[in-house]
């Protein structure tokens, strides 16, 4: 799917609610009534983590699109710290801000902070990660997370040459040895992304096509507190001195997250694979990814990691800005998908943005024309500012 295409859906979703929100503009329902004028508002967005650039960059972006609809904003990055995130969120309760934008580290430990923001009347949108077991989350944007797990099957199993929907062509037959990993199980997405990716692979192990050496299929085998990049190089180097140890090749890995993979890559580095997929006795693994972090489309480039997903974090910044806009203005925002993310609880009405994979020659067309990257961050494997 094209990057235009992503535009115009952002750019339909916005023009929709626009029309029918501009109605309530004013009522100010929300923080204890009263103020109206997005100046007199402000907005709470708590972020997990700033080791991530991924945050880093849905965080200003968050920011700074609220800030040119006029709204004043408190942005916080809880250093994946539990305490912290909720300390944070309840600071900005007390400081009065009218909705709250939150990207959960647990998704499970900000009950009590969502229930004080419900008996203060302010929305809370879920940021990419769905806050479970509250009744008090109004709203979830994210991007399809089970089609990402897909993407990320099918990319492990193109980078391989094995036919799957994404590259109807391939002819390999394997079998392949791979390795699974997934991410932290305190965040709802780790299980969406690792079922919709088994459901791909899950059918190739059982033909015999692929081979999980390790024996390590469940996702409470194979998770990743925190998302973590040490972790993940740790137990990569624990499979090679363990199930590997007889000198039996890794031809994949299933890695849901650029940092993840980078981790993975260094153990096998470390191992004597690599550096690139191309000949030698010790080719690098496919590896797949997810973010486009800017180290990894770097790897990507140097065909040494084989693909990420690409998600665009502008567009889904502005469905968050557009959801919080449409609640301060006393409308409900426009969900598409009202029947997947149960938090436990109940249903949360969501909008959800669809994902890209990202291989070698997609960088230009998918991440450079776009502008997320530039052609220099490419080459220097790193963000410009
Ligand atoms: C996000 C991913 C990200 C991961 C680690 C998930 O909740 O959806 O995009 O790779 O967290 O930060």
């Amino acid at each position: 799917m094209s990057r235009k295409l992503f535009t115009a859906m952002g750019a339909a979703a916005a023009l929709s609610l626009a029309a029918c929100g501009g109605e309530g503009a004013g009522s100010g329902s929300s923080g204890g009534g009263g103020a109206s004028a997005p100046e007199d508002l402000s907005i709470g967005v708590s972020m997990p983590t700033q080791t991530s650039e991924r945050w880093i960059a849905d965080g200003n972006s968050v920011k700074e699109q609220l800030e040119a609809e006029g709204y004043e904003v408190k942005l916080q990055f809880a250093n994946d710290d539990i305490p912290t995130q909720s300390q944070q969120v309840d600071q900005m309760i007390t400081q009065g801000v009218n909705a709250l934008i939150i990207a959960a580290i647990d998704g499970t430990a900000l009950s009590t902070q969502l229930q004080a923001a419900a008996d203060a009347d302010i929305p809370v949108i879920s940021y990419d990660r769905l806050i479970r077991d509250s009744e008090n989350v109004n709203f979830y944007v994210s991007f399809d997370n089970f089609k990402v797990g897909v993407a990320q099957g099918n990319a492990l199993l193109t980078g391989l040459g094995i036919a799957n929907d994404d590259a109807p062509d391939g002819t390999a037959t394997g079998p392949f040895n791979i390795e699974l990993f997934a991410g932290s199980l305190d965040d709802n997405n780790a299980f969406f992304f690792f079922e919709g990716a088994m459901s791909v692979l899950q059918p190739k192990i059982d033909d015999g096509t692929l081979v999980v050496k390790s024996g390590q299929t469940d996702i409470e085998q194979v998770a990743t507190l925190r998302w973590q990049q040490e972790t993940a190089q740790k137990r990569m180097e624990d499979l090679l001195t363990g199930s590997y140890a007889d000198g039996t090749k890794v031809n994949g890995v299933l890695s849901p997250y650029d940092g993840l993979s980078r981790g993975i890559i260094t153990a096998l580095q470390n191992a004597g694979y690599g550096p690139t997929t191309e000949g030698g006795a010790n080719p690098m693994p496919i590896v797949t990814g997810q973010d486009a972090e800017i180290a990894s489309v770097k790897l990507i480039a140097d065909g040494v990691q084989s693909s990420t997903i690409f998600k665009d974090t502008r567009l889904l910044a502005e469905q968050a800005v557009v959801a919080a806009k449409a609640f301060l203005e006393g409308n409900e925002p426009e969900a598409n998908n009202t029947e997947d993310y149960d938090n436990g609880v109940k249903i949360i009405p969501s909008y959800l943005l669809p994902v890209e994979t990202v291989f070698a020659d997609d960088i230009e067309p998918v991440l450079i024309e776009s502008e997320y990257w530039t052609a220099e961050e490419v080459e220097a494997g790193q963000a410009a500012d």
